[in-house]
């Protein structure tokens, strides 16, 4: 299937550096396998080792080892395709490669395999977890050698098991994030998904190709079910009513009826559409109703019309088989514009099951074979085609502009095209998807123009603008329809907008870069900036609902922030909304402000300098984003402290909970003791390493939880680096470790405190007030 490639200009930012898809010299929507053959590539010719009379060619091989680290990883390949290098966190550097006969003869064993899917980690969320396919997945190095002398063996089980499961590899020199979080332990690991598992099955026989056949072929779910000769006779000539279509092997006296494990691949290729059966004839028993040397037939089974049975001769194939088996199986039903009318309308009153439907023109038939397996993948969904040759008009309206296309028609009426692969299972999980995200919809023009022009009354909208040849685009879509179930369509809706159908609309709404994601809701327009997963775009959605950032006009500011207390600690992100920096602050910001929601004494504020200029510059705000604190101890605007660390919330928040009254004190062997284990007071100690993230992390939450206990528990902490021995004492065994000391009790080891747990402030706070009220009553009761 081919779908056109729209040649368009498009403005993407880059910084000065080259373009990282033409230094690899492909398209910006090439997939993976595409960008590890170019790499690849150029990496046996551009290699230091075959140039080292060039004295630019190691940092010529950096570049192009950094431009594919960050291709190949769809997280930072898609912040490079908004962002351009600048967008890449701390100056992504790529500083090691591997040998010149690694890229040569080690690099990506299953690259060049059309029948092996080389998966990463996105994709293994995705495709194999819970997946309606089975998988099996081989986990190799190209490091070893036995991950060598298997591939040979892997090809060939690919080759003929194709369409029976899908196999896949994953090379952990690449990927090891995911070999790591699967926990693989030695290379090759084989791992076997059933459908809809979580996890797979360790394969544990040897390697061989009829092993791990058999293997497979065992697990199956499918049956090539057994039947009487005169049962069988009587369904090849159409005189037996079966549930659908039916492929009848026959064996016999001169009847080549493939082997008992061909059978079984055959009942998983045609699963859910076709009836495997298998008869067996003694002498010459079958031969007054089957031609003697006839191995394979097919009855359709078309209950309204009696039909001929179909004899398969002169094919010892199974995937050859497989092949004439699906031609002969129905094409989706014709819909004409009327027909399809009617069912977006009764679909818009009550709910019932969606519809694909293929959009095509020329003849039908001349669609890939392979998607007549859809009828098994998807069942409960409706298949339909609509030819845009008869049905212009309609297929027009629809945003119909290259075929064939698949499109879903939705519960509730809405409306999707597909954008992406058109694989069988591509297509299947986009109409699953799809179907089920019933408030997501494709807006036509008078839908984009009323939704934009505030003209949808106390409507809210989710509007998405997007080209279909943008990668990042094609990977938020399934994202959106995601965060779209979380929410009611009384809330927010959800839009898509096709650029390169829709281009006079998006140029006239300034859409600058694909995906471009926008709350629009009465006259407020919001831009999402964070990252383009559903869990970041439900996080949006929601601040936008409940704002916990307090937004400041001039009036405010001056009502607000003017007349601030001297206990009161103000945080303002002055921002412009085209900064992309501040784009990228947006959500993190927010994250500060849920974090120290907890803290009555904290606001956290932002101002629009668009939307305010004087106010900024009579503040002198001269670069955006700036981060300003007004800390306590003084009124209004008189005293202001600066931020000028990293962006991110963690940092943000390391450096404000710095400002907070309630001090936490720093312990040492001197004091530990006099403090601590005289016990006047209860205490919460931290015992931490400064190389510890972990302990990093718990800083801003252990700060914020003392501002809460304050005069019920004092808070103090001890680096365990300079007081080894102390935190030996306090049994310590892992950082950070956080103990309660209660006041007045007496213990064995003096040390002995109770351990808290600090997933967050919160939950400190419980932790503490919950042990030390059940100490209390103890207490209580001894007296
Ligand atoms: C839309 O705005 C209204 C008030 O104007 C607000 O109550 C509602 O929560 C907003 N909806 C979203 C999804 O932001």
């Amino acid at each position: 299937m081919y779908c056109n490639i729209f040649v368009l200009l498009i403005i993407i930012s880059l910084s000065s550096g080259e373009d990282y898809y033409e230094l690899l010299g492909i398209k910006r929507d090439a997939n993976d396998k595409e960008i590890r053959k170019a790499f690849k590539k150029l990496a046996v010719t551009l290699h230091p080792d075959k140039n080292t009379n060039d004295p630019e060619a190691h940092n010529k091989f950096v570049k192009l080892t950094t431009a594919y680290e960050i291709l190949k990883d769809s997280e930072t390949r898609k912040k490079y395709d908004i962002y351009g290098e600048e967008g890449l966190s701390n100056g992504y550097k790529a500083k090691q490669y591997q040998s010149w006969s690694y890229y040569q003869n080690q690099f990506g064993i299953y690259d060049d395999d059309p029948q092996v899917e080389t998966l990463n980690r996105h994709d293994y969320n995705e495709k194999v977890l819970k997946s309606e396919s089975i998988w099996f997945i081989n986990f190799y190095s190209p490091m070893c050698s036995h991950c060598h002398h298997l591939a040979p063996v892997w090809r060939q089980v690919a080759k003929e098991l194709e369409g029976v499961v899908r196999i896949g590899a994953v090379n952990c020199e690449d990927d090891w994030h995911l070999c790591r979080q699967i926990n693989i332990r030695s290379y090759p690991t084989l791992l076997y998904y059933s459908r809809h598992s979580t996890h797979g099955v360790l394969y544990t026989a040897e390697n061989t190709r009829e092993n791990i056949i058999s293997y497979v072929l065992s697990r199956l779910d499918v049956r090539a079910l057994p039947i009487s000769t005169s049962l069988g006779k009587r369904i090849i000539q159409g005189l037996e009513a079966t549930e659908g279509a039916s492929l009848l092997f026959i064996c016999g006296i001169n009847r080549d009826c493939f082997t008992t494990e061909d059978h079984l691949k055959i009942a998983a290729i045609l699963n859910n559409m076709v009836t495997v059966r298998v008869l067996r004839c003694s002498d010459d028993e079958c031969d007054d109703t089957i031609p003697h040397d006839i191995g394979v037939a097919f009855q359709h089974n078309n209950k309204n019309m009696p039909s001929d049975p179909i004899f398969f001769e002169d094919i010892d194939d199974v995937q050859i088989l497989a092949r004439k088996v699906l031609e002969q199986l129905p094409e989706p039903q014709d819909l004409s514009e009327e027909d399809f009318l009617g069912i977006r309308t009764r679909l818009r009153s009550d709910l019932n099951a969606g519809w694909l439907i293929c959009f095509y023109i020329g003849h039908a038939t001349q669609l890939d074979v392979q998607l007549k397996k859809l009828p098994g993948i998807i069942q409960s969904i409706n298949l339909g085609k609509v030819n845009c040759g008869k049905y212009s008009n309609l297929c027009k309206g629809l945003n119909v502009n290259h075929y064939p296309v698949w499109g879903v028609l939705k519960p509730g009426g809405a409306f999707e095209l597909h954008h992406g692969k058109d694989s069988v299972h591509d297509i299947a999980s986009f109409a699953t998807e799809s179907i089920r995200a019933t408030n997501v919809h494709m807006l036509s023009v008078d839908e984009i123009l009323s939704i934009m022009n505030n003209k949808k009354d106390s409507e809210a909208w989710l509007v998405d603008w997007f080209a279909p040849w943008c990668p990042p685009c094609i990977r938020f879509l399934p994202e959106l329809r995601k965060a779209s179930l979380h929410f009611e369509p009384s809330v927010v809706h959800f839009g898509t907008v096709d650029c390169t159908v829709h281009s006079t609309i998006c140029r006239q709404f300034n859409i600058r870069s694909y995906p471009t994601a926008m709350l629009v809701n009465n006259s407020n327009t919001n831009l999402f900036s964070g990252d383009k997963i559903a869990a970041s775009l439900v996080e949006f959605i929601t601040e936008m609902q409940n704002p916990t950032v307090i937004k400041l006009t001039t009036d405010d500011f001056h009502l607000k922030l003017g007349k601030k207390t001297v206990d009161e600690i103000w945080l303002v992100d002055y921002f412009a909304p085209w900064c992309g920096p501040c784009q990228q602050l947006a959500p993190q910001w927010t994250l500060v402000a849920k974090t120290l929601q907890v803290l009555p004494l904290v606001h956290v504020a932002s101002v629009n300098c668009e939307l305010e200029p004087s106010l900024c510059s009579s503040q002198g705000v001269r670069s955006y984003p700036t981060i300003r604190l007004y800390p306590t101890g003084s009124k209004g605007l008189n005293r202001v402290a600066l931020y000028n660390g990293a962006r991110d919330s963690l940092s943000i928040l390391s450096w404000v909970t710095e400002f907070l009254p309630v001090n936490v004190k720093n312990l040492n062997l001197d004091n530990f003791d006099d403090m601590i284990l005289q016990r006047k007071e209860a205490w919460l100690v931290d015992f931490f390493a400064p190389w510890c993230h972990h302990c990093i992390e718990l800083q801003p939450h252990y700060n914020i939880a003392a501002q809460i206990l304050e005069g019920k528990v004092r808070f103090a902490k001890v680096n365990c680096e300079n007081y080894r021995l102390l935190c030996r004492k306090a049994s310590v065994r892992a950082y950070p470790t956080v103990m309660l000391y209660f006041p007045g009790q007496k213990y064995s080891n003096e040390y002995d405190g109770s351990q808290i747990n600090t997933a967050s402030a919160s939950k400190i706070v419980r932790d503490v007030e919950t042990l030390l009220s059940t100490a209390s009553r103890s207490k209580r009761d001894e007296l």
